[in-house]
């Protein structure tokens, strides 16, 4: 079988498992029996979500003079979650099997039969669809058809927090989205900075979701990290900006070594409570196939309104070149690190032939990739090649996410950093001790080439 073929063969079990044992991502609470929807970054999985948060951060903030960051408190006054909608608006539609009482998402069960359904239909939009298409749809559990109505079920988690909810207020909510933090430090922001509009707001932050069939691994979790941008403007400024930011967006996935031929956009027929437009970028996971990795919305005046509304404190904002006051627009990026983490690692995953062996190989951007350089000296047990190599590393680690490996042949330990993609192995040999060179290995080429030790920082970095 040819390269290719092999790669589009390969399904998402197999990088399931490939990503707990090599220490990528395991599922939450394992020795108590796991969570179903909750997962935990190992040592590598870890590294690899900082790069693809910091590329993140670099290319919406520190390269935008006019966005600013921002860490907001993950519990908030429930206030909040009743002025932006969640509590009420915030569902999706699900029905009971009446013979073993399991609960269905009832737009994908319609989607898996063929319909166009989704989440954002009316009650009755979606039991009209789910009354036609009866006949197609079984119980996932029972295999059964005989279902109640679907009813919105909401997806907020509740929480408790001092003796907040005992003082007679609504109990408190996980953030069900990232950017309410965003809107209710709109005027702290705009106090603190003075920005020209437009100008925009970037933030890393949790979301917690109650999913009933949290599915997919990463793909679809109850709890998950959202990277956003909202960006503030002037009613009318919409579309020029918009189309701006789709651009950034696709350029981004690209830099981050996504391929545009698993990249594609989809706009959304049913816009969800606070949207005046959306589109998806959505990537084609091997097994799952096209699924969206980050909404794009113009959210019009919507935020702002209500939370000036709800608050009693104006959210309006002066311009100060034409001294106008105005509700500013906002359009939204909002991308889950889950899901592009999921496809960053499936873009990444590789089996090709290297020297004749057949071989597993993360083909991480070097930007992303979890360990960044791998010393390896040449024999464990030759105690002046372990002091070489220990030097060699020492002068690496505080430059970049660097390994020390000794155990195994060579070629065992080059196999070993294929498989968790670290771009370059140093060995450092018996010549090294004489001329103070080391072979330094490409993991895609596997090529070697000797280099000066004083040279390797300038090289690797
Ligand atoms: N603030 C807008 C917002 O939250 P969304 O489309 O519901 O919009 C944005 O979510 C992104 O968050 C999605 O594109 C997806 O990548 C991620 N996301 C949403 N629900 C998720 C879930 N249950 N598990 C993992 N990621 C999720």
């Amino acid at each position: 079988m040819i390269k290719e073929e092999i790669n589009n063969k390969i399904k998402m079990d197999e990088i399931i498992s490939f990503a707990k044992r090599k220490g990528f991502v395991f599922q939450g609470s394992d020795i108590y029996g796991g969570v179903a929807g909750l997962y935990d970054y190992g040592p590598n999985g870890v590294e690899l979500l900082n790069n693809i948060k910091k590329s993140w951060w670099y290319h919406n903030v520190q390269l935008k003079p006019n966005y600013y960051g921002l860490d907001s408190a993950i519990f908030k006054d429930p206030r909040v979650w009743e002025a932006s909608g969640h509590t009420t608006s915030f569902s999706d539609p699900m029905a009971e099997c009446r013979a073993c009482n399991t609960r269905l998402r009832v737009d994908k069960v319609l989607e898996g039969v063929g319909v166009d359904a989704d989440e954002k239909m009316s009650e009755e939009e979606i039991n009209k669809l789910f009354y036609e298409n009866k006949g197609k749809i079984k119980c996932t559990k029972c295999g059964g058809n005989d279902f109640t109505d679907a009813k919105a079920f909401n997806l907020l988690v509740k929480s408790n927090m001092g003796d907040f909810a005992e003082q007679g207020n609504s109990p408190v909510y996980l953030p069900g989205e990232a950017s309410q933090g965003i809107y209710i430090n709109f005027k702290n922001i705009v106090d603190a900075v003075h920005p020209n509009i437009p100008f925009g707001v970037a933030q890393i932050g949790k979301a917690f979701r109650n999913e009933i069939s949290p599915r997919n691994f990463l793909f679809r979790t109850r709890e998950f990290e959202q990277a956003d941008t909202q960006l503030f403007l002037k009613p009318g400024d919409n579309d020029k900006e918009y189309e701006q930011i789709k651009q950034d967006r696709w350029q981004w996935y690209k830099q981050i070594g996504l391929s545009e031929q698993n990249l594609r956009w989809k706009q959304h027929n049913n816009l969800v409570f606070y949207a005046k437009d959306a589109w998806d970028i959505e990537y084609s996971f091997p097994t799952y196939g096209f699924d969206e990795i980050e909404g794009v919305h113009n959210r019009g005046d919507y935020d702002l309104t209500v939370h000036s509304k709800h608050s009693g404190v104006d959210l309006s904002f002066i311009e100060q070149s034409t001294s106008e006051r105005f509700i500013p627009h906002v359009l939204e990026t909002s991308m889950g690190l889950g899901r592009v983490f999921l496809a960053v690692l499936a873009e990444a995953y590789t089996i090709d032939n290297l020297g004749g062996d057949e071989r597993v190989v993360l083909k991480f951007s070097k930007e992303l990739a979890p360990v960044k350089v791998a010393v390896l000296p040449l024999l464990k047990n030759k105690p002046e090649l372990v002091d070489k190599a220990k030097e060699v590393f020492n002068m690496l680690l505080p430059h970049m996410t660097t390994v020390y490996d000794a155990s195994g042949s060579v070629g065992k330990r080059y196999r070993r950093q294929d498989e968790i993609g670290t771009p370059h192995c140093i060995t450092v040999d018996f010549d090294s001790l004489e001329d103070d060179s080391v072979t330094i290995r490409d993991r895609d080429t596997g090529k070697q080439e000797r280099v000066k030790i004083t040279e390797l920082l300038k090289i690797l970095t």
